[in-house]
């Protein structure tokens, strides 16, 4: 198996506060990484330090062959390591359009008109939608529009950060069956969930962080049949 993503002791945190303390983390071609673990526990950090929105204290992160510890977040995209980041963070005051066009900015762009394309074929709200700002439209088609910009880059590995948050029980269905069919299409996926079910339903592998450290790692069903580990990070 191809290792794509393989971080290995990565500190970070905020101003002197440490939030990471050493995770090693690994996501193989074409394989789907469900990242779990309580609110706090760092996987948002964890995400921003490894696409260059943080700096790294110390460790590495090596993507596709290309060492990117401590890379700036164009370079990281350039990559095709693409994150589609918590709370959707799309542009409010720019259209539907102008929010997937930027998304091939820094990779992809002489392809743009026809990811475009591809995007509509898999958000089909998307395309009737194009002219409208962004900002105004529900937190379902923000969190499509998101991923459709993501995928705008051509992404080697998607880094989704819980994408489901907020949406209705029925648009967590759709959201949990898109995740999987681009998985399905060869696309690696790195999956960061609160809800736990879904993902480790869908998941190759799974890792918990807790307060900044990896607190297992393994397969869905290794990290389901420990009570322990159920009882104390997944709810269930
Ligand atoms: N911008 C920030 N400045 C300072 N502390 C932060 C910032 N963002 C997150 N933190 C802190 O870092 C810790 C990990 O947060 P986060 O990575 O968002 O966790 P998770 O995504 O697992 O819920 C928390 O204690 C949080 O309060
Ligand atoms: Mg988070």
């Amino acid at each position: 198996m191809t290792v794509l993503l393989d971080i290995k002791e990565l500190r970070g945190g905020y101003g002197r506060v440490e939030v990471l303390r050493g995770v090693d983390l690994q996501v193989n071609a074409g394989e789907m990484v469900a990242l779990l673990g309580s609110n706090g526990a760092g996987k948002s950090t964890l995400n921003k330090v490894v696409c260059g929105l943080c700096p790294a204290w110390a460790g590495t992160v090596r993507f596709d062959g290309q060492d990117l510890s401590g890379a700036h977040y164009r370079e990281v995209v350039r990559a095709g390591l693409i994150q589609v980041p918590e709370g959707r963070k799309v542009f409010p005051n720019l259209s539907v359009l102008e929010n997937l066009e930027l998304g091939s900015f820094t990779r992809a762009r002489e392809r743009r008109a026809l990811n475009l394309e591809r995007v509509f074929a898999i958000f089909p709200r998307l395309k009737e939608r194009l002219r409208q700002h962004a900002g105004t439209m529900s937190g379902g088609e923000q969190q499509m529009l998101a991923i459709g910009r993501g995928l705008m880059a051509e992404p080697v590995l998607l880094i989704l950060d819980e994408p489901s948050l907020g949406l209705s029980p029925l648009l967590v269905e759709e959201m949990f069956s898109l995740v999987r069919q681009l998985r399905d299409d060869g696309l690696a996926v790195l999956l960061v969930e609160q809800n736990v079910g879904q993902s480790l339903e869908i998941a190759d592998r799974a890792y918990v962080l807790e307060n900044g450290s990896v607190r297992f790692s393994g397969l869905p069903k290794d990290l389901l049949a420990s009570d322990d580990l159920r009882r104390a990070y997944l709810g269930l």
